[in-house]
């Protein structure tokens, strides 16, 4: 990971205005503003947070714990920053707060076709334990379901 960023262990409802347009310059089919307030303000989300040397939100990892389970909502990285280990490292620091609070492990869905994202989940250790059908609609496309334990 490059040395001028910092990571924000507790994003919240004041980082709203940055999260939304990090969507909007890094996402396809980006969340909505009323999506993302609703995670930035959930109690017992994990909410991480990657800020270059301008404060600028450049990374954003959202998950959050069901029932023993640590689900991963949503995981961007600006695009002028990718491939220098931003969303390894947000990964990295997921699965160590999953550890505690999700014995039963982690767990993801991703765009059957998302190459970047599936070479990122192959090398930490997610592996394939399903298929959504029509999961995704903006635009159609099926999903993988990714699982990892949170200790390997
Ligand atoms: C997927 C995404 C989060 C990866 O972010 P990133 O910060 O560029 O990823 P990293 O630099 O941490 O990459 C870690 C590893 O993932 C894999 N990877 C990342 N981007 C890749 C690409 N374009 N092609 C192939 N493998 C890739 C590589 O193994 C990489 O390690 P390496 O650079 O040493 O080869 C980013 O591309 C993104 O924001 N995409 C749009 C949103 C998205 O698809 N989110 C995932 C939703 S499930």
């Amino acid at each position: 990971m490059t040395s001028e960023v910092q990571i924000v262990d507790r994003l919240g409802p004041e980082d709203l205005e940055q999260a939304v347009a990090l969507e909007l310059r890094s996402q396809d089919a980006p969340w909505s503003a009323a999506q993302v307030a609703e995670e930035l303000a959930r109690a017992d989300g994990i909410r991480l947070g990657v800020r270059d040397g301008d404060g600028l939100l450049v990374g954003m990892l959202l998950a959050v714990p069901l029932a023993g389970t640590c689900h991963l909502l949503n995981l961007v990285v600006d695009p002028s920053r990718r491939r220098q280990g931003l969303a390894r490292t947000l990964c990295e620091r997921w699965l160590a707060e999953a550890a505690g609070a999700c014995p039963d492990g982690v767990l993801l869905e991703v765009r059957a076709g998302n190459r970047p994202a599936l070479g990122l989940y192959a090398t930490l250790g997610f592996e394939p334990i399903g298929r959504r059908r029509g999961y995704y609609r903006t635009p159609p496309e099926d999903a993988l379901v990714l699982a990892r334990p949170v200790a390997t």
